[in-house]
């Protein structure tokens, strides 16, 4: 699997297998094994999606070494503060059965952000942690944090397709060095993109599907992304996407169909509310 080089000089493998919504005990466990199968090298989970220990299971289970992996997981919004974060950190190297996390986000853009942050970065500087990123961070979010940080972020995980392209959020990341990373890379299985003339053209014309389309679009922007599938057909398909190059003009034809406008607005305080009271556990 080829990688992008992050801000502070690791690697990070450019498709993850993103495992948001799939259930513990079983279905997630069943999908990670079959993704490392099928040869990815880089799991998406998240303690909010409450699938962690399936991931760490199936991982020792899989016989690939841990160091050949690259885990992402996520700080829920219930342990924020810097005190809990040290214990979120705590739960989610025991649930994954790991020594050392490789790539750890604040999940979202609330509550005690900076508290939260500093228990990520002492993290690091432990040796539990290797990397420090951010999720779902506007720009106004963004200049809200950013001077209380030590650590840079290395990735903010966003929304991010061909009609979700964050153009602007890209352009100030990139004066930081942070990548952006796709959550919902396939519209997450939206028609309307999946069916859309200029990516079934392309699709036509180098004999891919229109998700292999779209995925090697966001790698040839620099971008990770994270496509989630538990049907393995597609699974391995959309790794496969190393073997062809969109030309510039095909780059530009899929740019032109952003919309400008993600489904997720995270400074909507309806969407704060409701994320905020989300329990992940007692
Ligand atoms: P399935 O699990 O049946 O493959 P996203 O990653 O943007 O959230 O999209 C995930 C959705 O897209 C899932 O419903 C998944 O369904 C579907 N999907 C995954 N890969 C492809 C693909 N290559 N072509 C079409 N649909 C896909």
């Amino acid at each position: 699997m080829k990688t992008f080089n992050l801000n502070n000089n690791e690697n990070i493998p450019v498709i993850g297998f993103g495992v948001f919504m799939i259930p513990n005990n079983g279905p997630t466990y069943e999908a990670t094994l079959a993704a490392l199968k099928a040869g990815y090298r880089h799991i998406d989970t998240a303690a909010g999606y409450m699938n962690e220990s399936d991931v760490g299971k199936a991982i020792k289970d899989s016989g690939v070494p841990r160091e050949e992996i690259f885990i992402t997981s996520k700080l829920w919004l219930q342990d924020y503060g810097y005190e809990n974060a040290k214990k979120g950190i705590d739960n989610s190297l025991k649930a994954l059965d790991t020594d050392y996390i490789d790539l750890y986000l604040l999940h979202q853009p609330y509550g005690d952000y900076l508290g939260s942050w500093r228990a990520l970065e002492e993290a690091v500087e432990e040796g539990r942690i290797k990397s420090i990123g951010i999720s779902n961070v506007t720009i106004n979010l963004w200049n809200k944090f950013k001077d209380g940080m030590h650590m840079m972020p290395v990735v903010n995980q966003v929304e991010f397709n061909p009609f979700t392209q964050q153009k602007k959020l890209m352009a100030e990341m990139s004066k930081y060095n942070i990548r952006l990373e796709a959550w919902y890379p396939l519209g997450h299985g939206n028609k309307d993109l999946l069916e859309n003339e200029t990516i079934v053209s392309l699709a036509n014309k180098y004999n891919k599907n229109a998700g292999q389309i779209i995925l090697r679009w966001i790698y040839q922007e620099g971008v990770i992304s994270l496509p989630k599938s538990t049907n393995i057909e597609r699974m391995e398909g959309n790794i496969d996407i190393f073997d062809f190059e969109l030309n510039n003009q095909e780059m530009q034809s899929i740019r032109d169909l952003d919309t400008g406008k993600p489904t997720h607005n995270p400074e909507d305080s309806a969407n704060e509310t409701r994320l905020m009271g989300l329990k992940i556990h007692d």
